[in-house]
């Protein structure tokens, strides 16, 4: 069944099924990739990642970095925005400049969470490598938002949840991508042990013609699925493959040629609510990025200090379920995948009415 849901995220990701692995949740995924592509030395031992990442990936790299006794002050860079809440990729650039020679890894979000900024992943991934960083990303708000390319990007490694635009909800089973270089399994001796990059081990990892030999003789699994440690729940399983299975009727490609239009008509809307009111300070902003390439569907809105939870109150008592992010953030992400553009012009609708008298 894992499988199955991996072959069915390959387009979802841009990975092979080999690729691709389906197990634990994102925090946990994001430390077994840690434990295998986080192996800092005495001369590079920093990890680069921005000012302010989810909470969750925060703890991982800090924990990670404790864990080899290593002090989060001195091997801790946070890139923080040059600009409002964004993080251009030119300040990205001369951070790794900056920290070439000591970085050894860094991991940032596809999408960042709170301004919904779309970062140049084949961009930083390249420049990053030329430089012997591995680089790892957190897709958590970009898979199944954007098209991704993991492959051809040449990732070293990249983790994400299916509970926001994979649509299987919360707390369901995650995913992670795995380059094939990372992946590969050889026998270069008659030893018969093999060679494979050092992971957290455990039996489902192991290749499944031996895993029931019961000789304690780790022989994982080429590919992503050897990063396996444990057996994946099946219940979990059946309804990601459910919630794949739509995906699967359509393409990343269309799903986005939509998303362009559809977060374009919101942002018209939300616009044209700004030019039409009298306030001297504007209710709310987008910090959203302005060029479709360097967003999603998701359009961040900064509300006056203060508004929130009015607003988000209003929104539900006009049956919207609102996606706030403290301080002043609501989050409008006009998913394609069931969302109409009639349902965009209501929601702003409900939204004036919210931020109205
Ligand atoms: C960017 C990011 N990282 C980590 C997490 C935490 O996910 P999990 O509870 O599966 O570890 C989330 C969840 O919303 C997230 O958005």
């Amino acid at each position: 069944m894992a499988e199955d849901c991996a072959i069915k995220s390959a387009d979802i990701v841009g990975g092979s099924s080999s690729e691709i692995v389906i197990m634990s949740t994102l925090t946990i995924n994001l430390h077994l990739m840690m434990a295998s592509f986080y192996k800092p030395t005495e001369k590079r031992h920093k990890v680069i990642l921005e000012w302010k990442p989810f909470p969750s990936d925060h703890y991982a790299i800090e924990s990670q970095v404790v864990w080899h006794g290593l002090d989060p002050e001195k091997s801790m860079i946070k890139i923080r925005p040059d600009d409002d809440f964004i993080i251009t990729t030119e300040l990205i650039l001369r951070t790794i400049d900056e920290h070439a020679e000591d970085t050894a890894l860094i991991l940032l979000p596809g999408i960042q969470y709170y301004s919904g900024q779309l970062f140049d992943i084949p961009r930083i991934t390249a420049y990053a490598q030329a430089r012997g960083i591995l680089v790892g990303w957190d897709l958590a708000h970009a898979a199944g938002n954007v098209e991704l390319k993991l492959h051809d990007w040449n990732v070293d490694f990249a983790c994400w949840c299916t509970y926001k635009y994979i649509n299987a909800g919360p707390g369901s089973i995650a995913g992670a991508f795995v380059h094939e270089r990372h992946g590969q399994v050889e026998f270069k001796n008659d030893s018969g042990k093999p060679s494979y990059r050092p992971r957290l081990m455990g039996w489902y990892g192991g290749d499944k013609r031996v895993r029931f030999n019961m000789d304690n003789t780790f022989i994982p699994t080429a590919g992503a699925g050897g990063y396996q440690v444990s057996n994946p729940s099946a219940i979990d399983l059946a309804s990601l493959s459910g919630a794949l299975s739509v995906f699967n009727k359509t393409s990343m490609r269309d799903l986005r040629s939509k998303a362009l239009v559809l977060t374009a008509y919101a942002e018209h809307l939300m616009d044209q609510m700004l030019a039409e009111s009298s306030d001297e300070t504007p209710l709310f902003r987008v910090i959203t990025p302005r060029d479709p390439a360097q967003r999603g569907t998701q359009l961040s809105v900064l509300l006056r200090e203060g508004l929130l939870e009015n607003v988000s109150q209003a929104l539900e008592e006009n049956g919207v379920i609102c996606d706030k992010r403290k301080p002043d953030v609501i989050r409008v992400a006009p998913v394609p995948l069931y969302t109409r553009f009639e349902d965009v012009w209501k929601f702003m609708e409900v939204l004036r009415g919210a931020l109205g008298p």
